[in-house]
């Protein structure tokens, strides 16, 4: 089934279509990119410990209520997920300033917020992902005005499942990056992946970084942050 041309290539991830319409196969590469593809490297493990992490998360969420178009883990590196229509928002939710917030705010990284930030952006490679708001995208047609009110609210319940799931394996959630899909009868599902490569994971004890700042910031160390990031995420509590 692999053998087809993928539908899509990302920079991390290959999407390929199956014999069953309503169904994808997403398989997760070694490849990194940063700073839109301007700096790459790989290394060995990283698709298959981000198909892991994704893999055991989902259902995680799907059991707190949050739909996901995670079906099933088939391999080392691929998993089966239900065919969406990506919504060409990344939406980015804050609970600490770091990375793009503190650089355009001039708010030290770790600075507490009031309250959490959602952040939205175009998915397009070719623009550097660039900030917008809801209008933006209900004008030029990306989702209506009920998507964006869905996506913000399930971008919601993530954050509330994921911050107390990782602060009790340790590790400070920070930021991360949702994308979301729609299913052919108009069901918003998060898709896309959670990993060390869509957030920022900091050690509660230590402060160090477990995720991919460690390749955009060349701090070394990322496969190791990586497998302890999968480590910690099967842990049990
Ligand atoms: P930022 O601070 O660079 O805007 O990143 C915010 C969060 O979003 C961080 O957890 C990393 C993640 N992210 C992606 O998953 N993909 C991207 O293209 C970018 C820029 C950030
Ligand atoms: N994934 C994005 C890129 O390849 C940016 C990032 O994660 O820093 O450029």
């Amino acid at each position: 089934m692999n053998q087809a041309a993928p539908l899509y290539e990302g920079k991390a991830k290959k999407v390929f279509a199956t014999e069953n319409p309503a169904e994808y196969v997403v398989q997760y590469k070694d490849d990194a990119t940063a700073f839109n593809a301007q700096k790459r490297g790989q290394w060995a493990g990283k698709g298959a410990t981000n198909n892991a992490i994704t893999a055991h998360l989902y259902p995680l969420l799907e059991g707190a209520g949050i739909p996901t178009h995670f079906i099933e883990r088939l391999s080392e590196t691929e998993q089966r997920v239900k065919a969406v229509k990506i919504v060409p928002v990344e939406v980015i939710v804050r609970n600490l300033a770091a990375g793009s917030f503190s650089k355009r705010l001039g708010v030290d990284e770790g600075a507490a917020l009031e309250r959490p930030v959602v952040e939205y952006c175009y998915k397009s490679d070719a623009l550097g992902d660039p900030l917008i708001n809801t209008d933006t995208a209900v004008a030029l047609g990306w989702a209506s005005e009920a998507d964006l009110a869905r996506i913000r609210e399930l971008a919601l319940q993530v954050r509330d499942f994921l911050v107390p799931y990782f602060q009790q394996r340790g590790v400070t959630l920070v930021d991360f990056k949702l994308e979301f899909g729609k299913l052919p009868d108009g069901e918003i599902v998060l898709a896309d992946e959670i990993s060390p490569d869509t957030c920022r994971f900091w050690d509660m004890a230590t402060g160090e970084r477990l995720d991919k700042d460690r390749f955009r910031r060349d701090l070394g160390g990322e496969a190791e942050a990586y497998a302890e990031m999968l480590k910690r995420v099967t842990q049990e509590v």
